[in-house]
């Protein structure tokens, strides 16, 4: 039904405007944020090259109360963690930091989190609501030093797009 795989060869800067774009016309209207980051993960999965896993942790309350923590999201890829402590792993750091975490060597970052032995680097980016964090988008690679900074700035803009929308 919706085709968005590109079907031609492109920079890294032509596949995140492609990427945006089918993004906003997917979850354009829809106000179900589930449905929302599903196909956004399914639509990194098909126009990033790649990658083991994409998806997104969303920030909620801890099972027991009080803190809040991130819960696994909609994703592509292994089965994962279900739950991150603000500050813990890639995913915790971009989330307490509220900036883009880059990581071209996930065994070199302190505390990194091995949800599939398969990654070897990694990019997450927050997704952010009048200042406060929501959400990150995480994606790994099993290839060292995948991500760049064009796909950093590119997933910004996408978490920018869905900040209203997930
Ligand atoms: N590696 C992440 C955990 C999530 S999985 O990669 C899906 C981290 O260190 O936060």
């Amino acid at each position: 039904m919706y085709d968005f795989k590109p079907d031609t060869p492109l920079s890294a800067d032509e596949l995140h405007r492609e990427l945006l774009a089918a993004a906003g016309a997917l979850t354009e209207g829809e106000p179900d944020a589930v449905a929302n980051m599903a196909n956004v993960a399914a639509l990194l999965w098909e126009f990033l090259p790649d990658l083991n896993w994409a998806g997104f942790y969303r920030v909620a309350s801890a099972k027991s109360g009080g803190a809040e923590e991130l819960v696994l999201g909609p994703f592509v890829g292994r089965p994962a963690c279900i739950r991150i402590p603000f500050g813990s792993g890639v995913c915790g750091a971009a989330a307490e930091s509220r900036a883009t975490q880059l990581v071209a060597d996930v065994h070199a970052f302190p505390g990194h989190i091995a949800c599939d032995a398969a990654s070897a680097s990694e990019l997450v980016v927050p997704v952010l609501r009048d200042g406060t964090v929501i959400a990150v988008i995480d994606l790994d690679s099993p290839t060292p030093a995948r991500f760049t900074e064009a796909d950093a700035k590119g997933i910004e803009a996408l978490a920018a797009l869905l900040s209203a929308r997930i």
